[in-house]
C-alpha cells in the first residue's frame, strides 16, 4: 500500500548501462514498482510532458535531450512517495545532490541528471498517466 509517484531513468543513464543499478536503488529504498517500461519520446512529446517548462531557456535543448534515446519510465508505490522518492534521488543539480542519491552517483549534468522525480501527487497521477494505461498500473 502507500501512494504513488512517477519517476523516469532519463537517456543518459540508460545509455550509459545503469538502468539495473539504478531500479535496484530504488528497491533497496522500500519502492514497489507498479508500472515499467522501455521506451522513446518523440521531441513533440518530451515538449508535451515538459510543456510547464516552455517559457524556460532550457526548454529547447531539454526536449531534444529527452528524446534523444530511450528512457525508462515507471511508476512507484510507497508511504509518502513523492517526498521520500525526491530524497532518494537528490537534486536537480548533480554538484548540489548529496552523497549516495542516484543523481550524485549517476547524473552527469544539471540536464542529464539521470532520472526524473514528480514534485506532487497530483503531478504522479497525471505523468504516470502520460505513459501508462490505467490498466497497466497494478
Ligand atoms: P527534471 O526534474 O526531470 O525536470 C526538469 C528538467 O529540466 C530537469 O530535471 C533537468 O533535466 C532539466 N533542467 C533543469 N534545470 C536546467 C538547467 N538550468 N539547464 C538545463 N536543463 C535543466
Amino acid at each position: 500500500a502507500g501512494n504513488r509517484t512517477f519517476t523516469m531513468i532519463k537517456p543518459d543513464a540508460v545509455a550509459a548501462g545503469n538502468t539495473g543499478a539504478i531500479t535496484k536503488l530504488i528497491e533497496e529504498a522500500g519502492f514497489r514498482i507498479v508500472a515499467m517500461k522501455k521506451t522513446q519520446l518523440t521531441k513533440e512529446r518530451a515538449g508535451q510532458f515538459y510543456a510547464v517548462h516552455k517559457e524556460r531557456g532550457f526548454y529547447g535543448e531539454l526536449c531534444a535531450y529527452m528524446s534523444s534515446g530511450s528512457i525508462v519510465p515507471m511508476i512507484l508505490e510507497k508511504d509518502n512517495a513523492v517526498e521520500d522518492f525526491r530524497k532518494l534521488i537528490g537534486a536537480t543539480d548533480p554538484t548540489k545532490a548529496a552523497p549516495g542519491t542516484i543523481r550524485n552517483l549517476f547524473a552527469k549534468s544539471i540536464e542529464a541528471n539521470a532520472i526524473h522525480g514528480s514534485d506532487s501527487d497530483e503531478n504522479a497521477a497525471i505523468e504516470g498517466s502520460f505513459f501508462f494505461a490505467g490498466t497497466e498500473q497494478f
